[in-house]
């Protein structure tokens, strides 16, 4: 029996904000008690200063909270810090509150190849969490962070492949379709999106070649060693509300079965499976069969949209290498973002890094 922690949601009114609203209300190990927006809306009432926007009602016992700018002092007593701010602010706020000392789990790209700081997707790395004993040297409390969403559907992806492989990955292409709602509520006009496809992302193809290197490697003590891995993206923007679409192909060298590539992605499990935690998605890997899958309205929100789903699973040959064709799809604000941070606060306590 876990003791309930109290948290705050940190940039609570915008997409991923309002995931964590939705995931943490009816979280039997969390209280949500302190909410932020930006500085203009402090003192407004969560019902009027959100525009709720993600489907179902505000949850009740929320709706009357009121709103705070994020200034450490206002979220005296508050075990845990869920954060979802923008770039922009994120640096200075989030290290603010680690320095203040609470234990800060974010979803903002500052910070996140810092060597002392846990980039984690829980199934993946759960042994990165040690980075955080090399904290105390920058903050009284903590930093942990989340990779940025595409890179968490890709890493969840490729882990079981690479399980399987080992070192026989040569080179990997992704060309990724990303929705709508990965550039925040703010982010894009409509006229800008509807009928269109924009062919670049500012900074994602870097964040897609370098953290899933991070996420992979192998812990030192107190660095990651980072896993060799060359990875090419080209990233484009497309008309989908939620749901982020990769196609991947990966040059493998020697042999490989495509069954045993299926089989290995659709085992796969990790600590958050054998502890049964509460955000913890049966199978963290959905494989289809079938030709005309994965949709992004149709799979994104399997298992409460922490599952990814991987299909049209292709090989080709030529030579000693083989390529292996796929495409993966992950709900970008709660596997990519809110979901995946929970779940990470959830190992975190679990294996007995939190302190109050
Ligand atoms: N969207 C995704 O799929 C996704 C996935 C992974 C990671 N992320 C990362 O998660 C973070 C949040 O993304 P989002 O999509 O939720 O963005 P968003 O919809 O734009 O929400 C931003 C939030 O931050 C608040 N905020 C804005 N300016 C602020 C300021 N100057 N001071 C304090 N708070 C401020 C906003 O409050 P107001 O409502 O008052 O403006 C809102 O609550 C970003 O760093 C993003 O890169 C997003």
């Amino acid at each position: 029996m876990v003791e309930s922690y109290d948290v705050a949601i940190l940039g609570s009114t915008g997409l991923v904000g309002q995931r964590y609203v939705e995931i943490l209300s009816r979280h039997r190990w969390f209280n949500i008690v302190a909410l932020s927006s930006s500085p203009g809306k402090h003192g407004l009432r969560y019902r009027d200063a959100v525009s709720w926007s993600i489907g179902g009602d505000i949850p009740e016992d929320i709706a009357d909270m009121k709103v705070y700018s994020p200034k450490p002092e206002h979220f005296s007593g508050v075990d845990i810090v869920f954060s979802a701010l923008p770039t922009e602010v994120a640096r200075e706020i989030d290290r603010g509150f680690a320095d203040y000392g609470f234990s800060v789990f974010s979803d903002s790209s500052p910070y996140r190849m810092d060597p002392d700081v846990p980039l984690m997707i829980p199934e993946v790395n759960p042994d990165h969490l040690n980075l955080v004993e090399s904290q105390s040297r920058r903050f009284r409390g903590r930093l942990i962070k989340t990779p940025n969403c595409t890179s968490t559907v890709f890493t969840l992806s490729i882990k079981p492949i690479i399980d399987l492989v080992g070192e026989g990955i040569e080179m990997i292409n992704l060309v990724t379709m990303q929705a709508i709602s990965g550039a925040g509520y703010s982010g894009l006009s409509a006229m800008a999106i509807q009928d269109n496809i924009i062919p670049y992302i500012k900074n994602e193809e870097e964040k897609l070649a370098e953290e899933p290197r991070k996420i992979l490697g192998r812990f030192e003590r107190d660095h990651i060693e980072y896993r060799k891995l060359n990875i090419e993206a080209v990233t484009t923007r497309v008309p989908v509300s939620e749901g982020h679409t990769i196609v991947v192909e990966a040059i493998v060298r020697g042999d490989i079965d495509l069954d045993e590539i299926a089989g290995s992605l659709s085992k796969f499990k990790g600590v958050p499976q054998e502890l049964k935690l509460p955000t913890a998605p049966r199978s963290p890997v959905r494989v289809y069969k079938k030709i005309d899958r994965p949709q992004p309205r149709l799979d994104r929100d399997l298992e409460r949209g922490m599952s990814i789903a991987v299909g049209r699973l292709k090989l080709a040959g030529f030579g000693e290498y083989k390529v292996l064709k796929y495409i993966a799809l992950g709900h970008n604000t709660i596997r990519g973002a809110a979901g995946n941070t929970v779940l990470t606060a959830e190992l975190a306590i679990a294996l007995g890094y939190m302190k109050r």
